[in-house]
């Protein structure tokens, strides 16, 4: 079984807080956040106290597909900004999501979003596993990632139902 760590929402403020320097030292200026879900959804809004840029969001899902007796998982499409707002049209939006983990996820919606009349796109993730990717960030995208971790199964404290246990488990992870 794939080995697993936890981390509590203070490990997650302080990484968001890396990230938020780290776009601020960029000097790109990001109109809007869009934060994929559900994933995404918390940390963008940790991260609009330091950026402070309103937050749209999609969300996906992996779903079964029956592809000639085949099944396979492929991502797709929950909620989108369908259309996009028009106050979004022509500026610089971050697509902002937990983890980046085998790409295939950003790579739908990075490729979905490039439909669109934006200025430029950047992503920003918590997590970024160093592993081999499936999925591929289009070349010279703007990328920023709070911190690169090994290839472990994260838990996340919005998906503890015992939020005391799993504190207790990242103390206990972390010595
Ligand atoms: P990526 O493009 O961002 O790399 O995501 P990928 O398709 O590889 O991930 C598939 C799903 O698995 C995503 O959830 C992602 O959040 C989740 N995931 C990947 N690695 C981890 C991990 O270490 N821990 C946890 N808890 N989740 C992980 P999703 O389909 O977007 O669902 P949601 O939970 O975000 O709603
Ligand atoms: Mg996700």
């Amino acid at each position: 079984m794939k080995q697993k760590i936890w981390y509590t929402y203070d490990d997650i403020h302080r990484v968001i807080r890396n990230l938020a320097a780290k776009i601020q030292a960029s000097g790109m200026k990001y109109d809007a956040m869009i934060a994929i879900g559900g994933g995404g959804f918390i940390p963008a809004r940790m991260l609009r106290c330091f950026l402070d840029i309103p937050i749209y969001a999609v969300t996906t899902a992996y779903y079964d597909s029956d592809d000639l007796g085949k099944v396979t998982e492929e991502v797709k499409k929950v909620q989108w900004l369908d259309p996009v707002p028009e106050v979004l049209k022509g500026k610089n939006v971050l697509v902002v999501d937990e983890v980046d983990d085998s790409r295939v996820t950003l790579e739908f919606c990075l490729t979905e979003l490039a439909k669109e009349d934006f200025a430029t796109i950047g992503i920003a993730v918590l997590h970024e596993k160093i592993k081999a990717k499936a999925g591929s960030i289009p070349a010279g995208m703007p990328y920023f990632s709070g911190i690169t971790v090994e290839d472990l199964w994260i838990n996340y404290p919005w998906d503890a139902e015992d939020i005391d246990e799993h504190n207790r488990l990242a103390a206990e992870s972390s010595t």
